[in-house]
């Protein structure tokens, strides 16, 4: 990519393909978003509507094959959506661990059990370019952080004891033997 080459694409789909593990750009770590420019603008809702149809969670732009530092969060607490943008992201703050399972959209099929601080104050810029301070504990707080780590090309997998890890792998060959990767 030539130096300024915009890193999202012109035509962003209003779906967009989910990358899976495998991919190099998962364990990229991926460039800031230097403006909220119209790209930033048309990959936010692209990315939304991707995850609500998967369904997830979660999304971070590297899942898209996109190495910007853009994630979409809704954990819809309460029953209630609570759709969250977060451009260059940063936890200021963290307290606490749990383990918890978790799955991935880059990961079809896959739950691993993995340690995240219980707590995090997690800083950001929204879609309108204002910074936003977050804490967050249980579903959120994990949340948060598996999409953070993916722009640091960081997947949960590598979050694992060796013995797991191992385990997971051997999971993902099988699935991609059988044809479901
Ligand atoms: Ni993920």
């Amino acid at each position: 990519m030539g130096a300024m080459e915009h890193p999202i694409p012109k035509n962003v789909p209003a779906l967009l393909p989910i990358v899976k593990y495998g991919d190099p750009v998962l364990v990229k770590k991926a460039k800031p978003v230097a403006a909220i420019d119209d790209a930033v603008l048309r990959l936010i809702p692209a990315m939304f509507n991707t995850m609500y149809a998967e369904p997830g969670i979660g999304l971070a732009a590297p899942q898209v094959g996109i190495s910007v530092r853009v994630m979409v969060v809704d954990v819809a607490s309460d029953g209630k959506s609570q759709p969250l943008a977060l451009i260059n992201p940063r936890i200021d703050a963290h307290k606490g661990q749990i383990k918890s399972e978790e799955g991935c959209l880059s990961f079809p099929g896959i739950q691993v059990t993995v340690p995240r601080w219980a707590w995090v104050k997690v800083s950001a810029i929204n879609e309108k370019g204002l910074p936003v301070t977050i804490e967050a504990e249980g579903l959120l707080s994990r949340c948060l952080q598996h999409e953070m780590d993916h722009l640091d090309g960081v997947v949960m997998i590598d979050r694992l004891s060796l013995p797991q890890r191992v385990k997971a792998l051997w999971e993902i060959r099988k699935r991609k033997k059988a044809g479901l990767w």
